[in-house]
């Protein structure tokens, strides 16, 4: 059966590429590479024995998208990974965002309506919890006001795509991810942050093989036990072993509704001071970092109410900690192997 990936050659899309060919799904990836490479194309077969089919698009023009359809016509699925998503970038840049974010999603939709293809896997975030008033968080929580145009576009997608299923031409499942970490164990794909890393862990990983001089820790003041941030880290293996199970799900008309929603997550916080001691412990490197003044736009602790996600899908983050820090440092270790 023929799967549509949005974004699949991105972090998160190529992870669940390798996930879903292993299932014995056959993949067709679009992205218009504005953030990855076309050479994990070949990473991904490199691990499965086979290279998606591979279309360079850029979703966000309709024409183009529509051609995308009508080259193949036996697609049955579609996972939408394709966005911007650098928080701090959108605040500086909304219309971008807007445009690439929603009108990707609409033409996608549009011609999905157009070719008859009625499930739809969407990336959402945890962002759209903002600073919950109860923790953990359940799918039931309140969303709040998005803290940055990124945030909004997660919100407004939801939000579209929620009209879009009453409608009945469309079964959606919306993945509500936490913080994905880490790397394929093969260390042939992980996260290829293009500039300076906005997030936590290519950050660690890149001060402590020599690209950054020093961590910056944005505040120890927070209400938390050691004063840093906490957030739910899961390992992007077990993210992507999820989509794979909601897709199923979708195939095999097993949603209690054609619209739902799921957290995926740990259920377990930690802070950004654990984050830095399992990285020491795994990779026996001292890290440098200086704690410093806050970030704007954080929020202070998130981590996931998983019970429903587990008991519905029948999924659940397996792999820990130090797991993940230990993928993330052996894939930092790799590229550099590559680049020598
Ligand atoms: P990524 O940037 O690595 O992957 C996204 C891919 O989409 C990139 O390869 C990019 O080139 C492609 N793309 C962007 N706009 C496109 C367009 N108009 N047409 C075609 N391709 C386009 O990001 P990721 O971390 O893999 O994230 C995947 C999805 O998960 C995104 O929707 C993101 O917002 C969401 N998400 C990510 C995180 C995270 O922390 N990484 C957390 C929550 C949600
Ligand atoms: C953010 C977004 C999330 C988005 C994700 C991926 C919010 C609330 N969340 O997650 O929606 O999907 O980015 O882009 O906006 N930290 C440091 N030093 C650093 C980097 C980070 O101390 O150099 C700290 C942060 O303060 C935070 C934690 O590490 O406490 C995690 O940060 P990060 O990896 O950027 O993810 P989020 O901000 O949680």
């Amino acid at each position: 059966m023929k799967i549509l990936v949005t974004g699949g050659t991105g972090y998160i899309g190529s992870h669940t590429v390798v996930e879903l060919q292993q299932a014995g799904y056959e993949v067709v990836v679009v992205d218009n590479l504005i953030n990855s490479e076309k050479s994990v194309i070949d990473s991904i077969g490199k691990i499965t024995g086979i290279a998606p089919d591979f279309e360079e698009i850029d979703l966000s023009d309709p024409a183009m998208t529509d051609k995308l359809f009508e080259n193949h016509p036996d697609i049955k699925a579609v996972i939408h990974f394709a966005a911007l998503k650098a928080v701090g970038d959108s605040v500086k840049r909304p219309l971008e965002y807007y445009r690439n974010n929603i009108f990707s999603l609409v033409n996608l939709l549009e011609a999905m309506k157009r070719y008859d293809i009625k499930h739809f896997v969407f990336s959402s975030s945890c962002t759209v919890y903002g600073q919950a008033d109860e923790l953990p968080v359940k799918e039931s929580t309140p969303r709040k006001d998005a803290e940055s145009p990124y945030g909004n576009t997660k919100k407004i997608a939801e939000d579209i795509l929620e009209n879009v299923v009453r409608t009945g031409s469309l079964q959606c499942i919306a993945l509500r991810y936490f913080n994905p970490i880490g790397a394929h164990p093969s260390a042939v794909i992980g996260e290829l942050p293009i500039g300076v890393p906005d997030n936590l862990v290519p950050y660690i990983t890149q001060t402590a093989i020599g690209i950054r001089k020093k961590l910056m820790v944005f505040g120890n003041d927070y209400s938390t036990k050691d004063g840093t941030p906490i957030r739910d880290y899961i390992h992007v293996l077990d993210l992507a072993q999820a989509h794979v199970v909601a897709l199923k799900r979708m195939l095999e008309n097993k949603q209690r509704s054609p619209w739902e929603i799921f957290n995926l997550g740990t259920g377990n916080g930690f802070t950004v001071l654990e984050v830095i001691n399992s990285f020491e412990k795994v990779s026996g490197q001292k890290l440098n970092y200086e704690i410093v003044e806050r970030r704007a736009g954080d929020i202070e602790k998130v981590w996931a109410d998983t019970e429903y996600a587990n008991r519905e899908l029948g999924w659940k983050a397996v792999r820990d900690l130090d797991e993940m820090m230990r993928s993330a440092w052996d894939w930092e270790l790799a590229m550099k192997e590559r680049n020598k």
